[in-house]
C-alpha cells in the first residue's frame, strides 16, 4: 500500500513539474523567422518583406489566414508585393507542428504586426486544416495565393 502511494504520489508531483504539455512559446519560436524578417519584423526591403500592416490585413481574411499559415508551412517564392514593394525571394517551409505554427503566428500577430485590423488568434485546429488542405501546394503555388487574399 505505501508503495503504492508513494508511486502515485510521486507520479502526481511529476506530472505537475513537467511542464511539456504546455503550449509551445512563439516568442522564441520566432527567433527563427527573425533570422531573415528580423527581430522586430521590419524586414529588409526587397529580400525579407515585413510582418506587418500585411500580415494584419491578411489575418482578418480567410483567405489571407490560410496563404500566412501555408507560407509557413509549405515556403513561398513569390513574385509578391508587400506594402508596395516587390519580393522575389524564396522562404523556405518551416518544420513546425501545428500547435508551434500556431504560437508562433499568434506571436506575430500580437507582438510583431502592430498596425491593422485586430487579430484573431489562429488554433491548432486551423492549421491543421490549411495544413491538409495545401499538403499538393509548391512555395510558387503559396506565392500566388497572395493576391486577392486581402493583403495590403
Ligand atoms: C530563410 C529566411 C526566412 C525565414 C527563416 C523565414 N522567412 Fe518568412 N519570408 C522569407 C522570404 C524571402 C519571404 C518572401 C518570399 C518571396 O519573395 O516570395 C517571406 C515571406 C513571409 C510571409 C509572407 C508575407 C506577406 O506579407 O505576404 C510570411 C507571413 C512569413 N514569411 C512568415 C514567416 C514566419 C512566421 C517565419 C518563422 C516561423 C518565417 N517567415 C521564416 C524568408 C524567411
Amino acid at each position: 500500500m505505501k508503495v503504492a502511494f508513494g508511486l502515485v504520489g510521486a507520479m502526481g508531483i511529476a506530472a505537475l513539474a513537467l511542464p511539456a504539455v504546455a503550449a509551445p512559446d512563439g516568442a522564441a519560436l520566432f527567433a527563427r523567422c527573425a533570422a531573415c524578417h528580423t527581430k522586430t519584423g521590419a524586414g529588409v526591403p526587397g529580400a525579407y518583406p515585413p510582418l506587418g500592416a500585411d500580415f494584419r490585413a491578411l489575418a482578418a481574411k480567410p483567405a489571407g489566414r490560410r496563404y500566412i499559415a501555408l507560407a509557413v508551412l509549405r515556403g513561398l517564392s513569390g513574385p509578391l508585393t508587400v506594402e508596395g514593394k516587390p519580393y522575389r525571394g524564396v522562404m523556405p517551409a518551416q518544420v513546425l507542428d501545428d500547435a508551434s505554427a500556431a504560437a508562433v503566428l499568434n506571436h506575430v500577430g500580437t507582438q510583431i504586426a502592430k498596425t491593422g485590423p485586430a487579430f484573431k488568434a489562429f488554433t491548432d485546429k486551423e492549421v491543421a486544416g490549411y495544413r491538409a488542405s495545401g499538403a499538393a501546394l509548391s512555395s510558387a503555388d503559396v506565392a500566388k495565393l497572395h493576391e486577392g487574399a486581402g493583403g495590403k
